[in-house]
């Protein structure tokens, strides 16, 4: 089990252990180019692809990616449908590559909302790269932070149900282990593209203590100099964890 940030000091370097990205911008990318939001989605595919090889190569061992949230059923019927179809298309397809890279992928959020297709393939691919730990890519799909901690409750809750006679021992020890994110140490750095400077309901729980990385950037347009740039950024950054400077510089 990882250690909680606001329970213990997590280890960190100069790599983030693990990256966590808003994949921001693909409508506007395309609206640019006189051409439809959909085409933004199918380049956005590119830059996923770019990014994964470019994290394996630096030593990220975890990437995590929001392609779709609980809110974005609200969008156009059209939109979520080619949504859909490019997760179903992008799964066939990389599943294969995804292994030849030692990659590890797993989806997270409530994929019982899916067609049955899609939840097979899912599970299918998950199967497939099980034993796989160069990189473990997840992406969160129909998921939202306020979901997470909703049904970590739940499950808890069905799982230990004294703690329902006895709230105080609901404490982070309890309830960390039934997060969907619980396979991984908190997000490091996390980057959204496209200009917007907010969480939008993704790892709320988990991003306590991460670094938080904004770019003008399109995702559509995210390259490696980008990755490179928002790492270097973080090598700059002193982690402090509710410790001072002066701590810090005395190795307390
Ligand atoms: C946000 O841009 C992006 C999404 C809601 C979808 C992200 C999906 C992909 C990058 C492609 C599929 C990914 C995988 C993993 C197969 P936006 O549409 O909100 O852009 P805008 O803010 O410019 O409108």
């Amino acid at each position: 089990m990882h250690k909680s940030s606001t329970l213990a000091v997590p280890e960190h370097s100069g790599v983030p252990r693990h990256l966590a990205i808003i994949m921001d911008g693909n409508g506007r990318w395309a609206t640019q180019r006189f051409l439809p939001r959909t085409a933004g989605h199918m380049r956005g595919v590119q830059a996923v692809r770019r990014v994964v090889e470019a994290c394996g190569r630096r030593g990220v061992h975890y990437l995590t990616l929001f392609a779709f949230s609980s809110e974005n059923w609200r969008r156009p019927q059209e939109e979520v449908s080619l949504l859909m179809r490019l997760f179903v298309q992008t799964l066939e397809k990389e599943v294969g590559k995804l292994c030849e890279q030692g990659v590890r992928l797993r989806i997270v959020g409530d994929i019982a909302a899916f067609e049955p297709r899609l939840q097979e393939l899912i599970r299918k691919a998950e199967e497939r790269t099980a034993q796989n730990d160069a990189l473990h890519l997840t992406i969160a799909a129909n998921y939202g932070g306020r979901w997470d901690i909703l049904q970590a409750m739940q499950r808890m809750v069905a799982a230990q149900p004294a703690l329902l006679a006895d709230p105080k021992g609901i404490d982070e020890e309890a309830l960390t282990p039934y997060l969907s994110m619980a396979f991984a140490p908190e997000p490091d750095l996390f980057i959204r593209t496209g200009g917007e400077q907010r969480i939008s309901n993704f790892l709320i729980w988990q991003l306590a203590y991460t670094e938080l990385y904004f770019t003008e950037r399109y995702w559509p347009d995210f390259n490696i100099q980008d990755i490179d740039a928002a790492f270097e950024w973080y090598r700059t950054r002193e982690r402090r964890f509710g410790r001072t400077s002066a701590q810090l510089a005395g190795g307390v």
